[in-house]
């Protein structure tokens, strides 16, 4: 497939399972913003993903939309390619031809399906087993470069390169190699409850404190910033425990700091002044969205029109990758 620039391309998604939280926007959302001019790029709302596991129809509808304008309000431009999975046929297609090539093994190795499956392992769905074969469809269509995500999505990335060098191998090159763009700062935040844990959408529903929500309230942001988990410390001490550290982890991704000024600046005081220091960073990052997210949901039509256009634009160059596989695995 001819690039229509020469810059290079990026994909990424996000599922639209509600419950967009501060590690989705950390570790993807903010990345993407700012890199992209940088890139040619494809940001998905991966839908097809999400029902991998129960959705109720409705809110899964809702939480499309929301997700887009969540997108374009943290200041995606509108120019950039941004559409829904399921609206371009071809990466079910794909991900089938996939499943085809990709040992079960593999799979059974992935530590989201592990993590996800937990002990309903047997109920879980064909679905969820086969998500990471799904999340290669996406990526290998579009000859994807680069593929920005954090640190949970390596796992799923180096699948992608596995399957798509062993069709390459037998088949010659029918697929470009992507790479995980995995910040430094902001890849993995974990829970404000649990440090231990990853900040998840799964653990956020069960746990109100457990994470800070792209749309919360700046009360909100406080209140839960102030029951986080700190030290069993008097004050902010170095070496900080996991408490503190996400703490100035979500700070200095915010600020664009690095560790010695943060831990110049916080070294000796307080939790509440840590606190207070990180839910101000925070509520500043998230007030702006906020409002043009509000703005944007006046006018669901206009947003769908926007999602379906640029699937029309993009199911062409799709419908290419597609036919190389069909015809190089003797399907036409
Ligand atoms: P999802 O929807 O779980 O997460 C979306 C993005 O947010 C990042 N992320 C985090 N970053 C830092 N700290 C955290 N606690 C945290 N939690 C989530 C994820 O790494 C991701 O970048 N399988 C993907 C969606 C997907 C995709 C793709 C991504 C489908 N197809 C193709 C890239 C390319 C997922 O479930 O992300």
């Amino acid at each position: 497939m001819q690039s229509a620039t020469t810059k290079p391309r990026v994909f990424s998604g996000i599922q639209p399972s509600g419950g967009l939280h501060l590690g989705n926007y950390l570790g993807a959302i903010r990345n993407w913003v700012r890199d992209q001019d940088k890139y040619d790029n494809i940001f998905c709302i991966v839908d097809l993903h999400t029902i991998t596991v129960p959705q109720d129809p409705a809110a899964l509808r809702e939480n499309t939309l929301d997700l887009a304008a969540v997108y374009l309000a943290s200041g995606i431009s509108k120019t950039q390619a941004m559409f829904i999975q399921s609206h371009i046929p071809a990466h079910a297609e794909l991900a089938w031809i996939l499943e085809c090539f990709v040992p079960m093994g593999w799979l059974e190795r992935m530590t989201q399906f592990k993590e996800k499956s937990g002990r309903e392992r047997e109920r879980s769905s064909a679905g969820l087993f086969a998500y990471p074969a799904l999340m290669a469809a996406d990526i290998l269509l579009y000859d994807t470069r680069y593929v920005p995500v954090g640190e949970d999505q390596r796992q799923h990335i180096e699948l992608t390169r596995d399957v798509a060098q062993r069709m390459n191998q037998r088949f010659g090159e029918l697929f470009t190699l992507p790479e995980p763009m995995i910040q430094a700062a902001g890849a993995r935040i974990m829970g404000l409850d649990d440090p231990q844990k990853k900040m998840s959408k799964s653990l956020a529903a069960e746990a109100p404190g457990h994470a800070i929500f792209i749309l919360d309230a700046p009360e909100v942001v406080r209140r839960k910033l102030a029951r986080a988990q700190t030290d069993a410390q008097p004050e902010v001490r170095f070496p900080a425990g996991p408490g503190v550290t996400n703490l100035l982890e979500i700070y200095r991704t915010i600020q664009g700091k690095d560790w010695a000024t943060v831990e110049k600046e916080f070294g000796g005081k307080s939790y509440s002044v840590l606190k207070t220091a990180v839910a101000d960073a925070v509520i500043e990052a998230l007030t702006p969205i906020q409002q043009r997210y509000r703005e944007i949901r006046t006018d669901d039509a206009a947003l769908v029109q926007h999602l379906r256009g640029a699937a029309e634009r993009l199911t062409p160059t799709a419908n290419t990758t597609l036919r190389r596989v069909q015809e190089a695995v003797g399907l036409r």
